[in-house]
């Protein structure tokens, strides 16, 4: 465009992880739109696709798919409310789930923004137009910070319906999860009755076939054998085209929540890297 010759190194933040025009994907997609690329009602193509999610995440009980990750994320988040019958949701500081109202929080902390302390961030939302009750119950935790996320557990207690997070954050460069980061989540959320949600849409099928849970557990050694599974939101890199899925565990997945119209795939926003400023007390009471 400019007249230079560039090296594509950022690979659509991750998602074209087999590369441009590879040959064997293309060959797929040419002879699948031969048979067609957009059915409103389940296909063969979509049931073979689930049974292949379903080898590599044997714990996947239901599933969804989506034409985005933030859709994927958007629905879990909202089949959460639903079934816990609350509002508030737990996010990572610094993460980045999909530009929907209630997740487009925190996801970089500008150099002028109190950040706050370390296991209390400040809730920041991320853009102009989104109405206040979107994002009022969104909360933020430290990644790898047990003591923050136990901390805003009990402040909000009774009031917190999920937990989303990357098992391993690919926003500010690839943080694994320390080792046992994960499995405590776990058990911390099950002791305060919050439901856990992995957003795999950048690391499903990754860090490894089986995803976070295992993944997660290669990167940081501590993944495995999470005990009751997460919801997970995955993107599909091997389809090298937008996508997401949920997979959910069957007694929430029947929590009665709409789709709504099938929405458009929303603006791509870019991973951004968290920033803190200055230094932060890093325990409770010690601010
Ligand atoms: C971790 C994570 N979740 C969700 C999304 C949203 O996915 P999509 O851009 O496919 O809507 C992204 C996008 O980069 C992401 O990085």
């Amino acid at each position: 465009m400019d007249g230079n010759k560039y090296i594509d190194y950022c690979m659509c933040y991750a998602a074209m992880v087999a590369g441009h025009a590879d040959p064997v994907i293309a060959a797929a997609i040419t002879e699948q739109t031969k048979h067609g690329t957009l059915y409103g009602l389940p296909a063969p193509a979509a049931t073979d696709l689930a049974e292949e999610i379903r080898r590599r995440y044997p714990m996947v009980e239901m599933l969804r798919f989506t034409q985005s990750g933030v859709e994927a994320t958007m629905y879990a988040v909202r089949l959460a409310r639903a079934a816990t019958q609350k509002l508030g949701v737990l996010k990572v500081e610094g993460a980045y789930h999909g530009a929907s109202d209630t997740l487009l929080v925190s996801c970089a902390v500008p150099q002028n923004t109190p950040a706050g302390p370390e296991w209390l961030p400040s809730s920041y939302v991320e853009s102009a137009g989104i109405p206040p009750g979107a994002s009022q119950h969104t909360y933020i935790v430290q990644f790898n910070h047990l003591e923050s996320l136990e901390y805003q557990l009990k402040r909000h207690e009774g009031e917190i319906a999920c937990f989303i997070l990357e098992p391993c954050m690919t926003n500010g460069g690839v943080i694994p999860p320390d080792p046992g980061y994960l499995k405590a989540a776990r058990e911390l959320t099950r002791k305060y009755n919050v439901l856990l949600i992995f957003d795999e849409v950048k690391i499903g099928c990754r860090i490894a076939a089986g995803g976070g849970a295992e993944g997660g557990g290669r990167a940081g050694r501590s993944g495995r054998h999470l005990g009751p599974r997460p919801y997970r939101a995955i993107r599909l890199p091997a389809r090298q085209a937008p996508g997401g899925t949920g997979s959910l565990r069957d007694r929430h997945a029947r929590a009665p929540v709409g789709q709504g119209p099938r929405a458009g795939r929303p603006p791509h926003v870019p991973s951004r890297s968290c920033r803190h400023e200055g230094v932060r007390p890093r325990h409770p009471g010690s601010e």
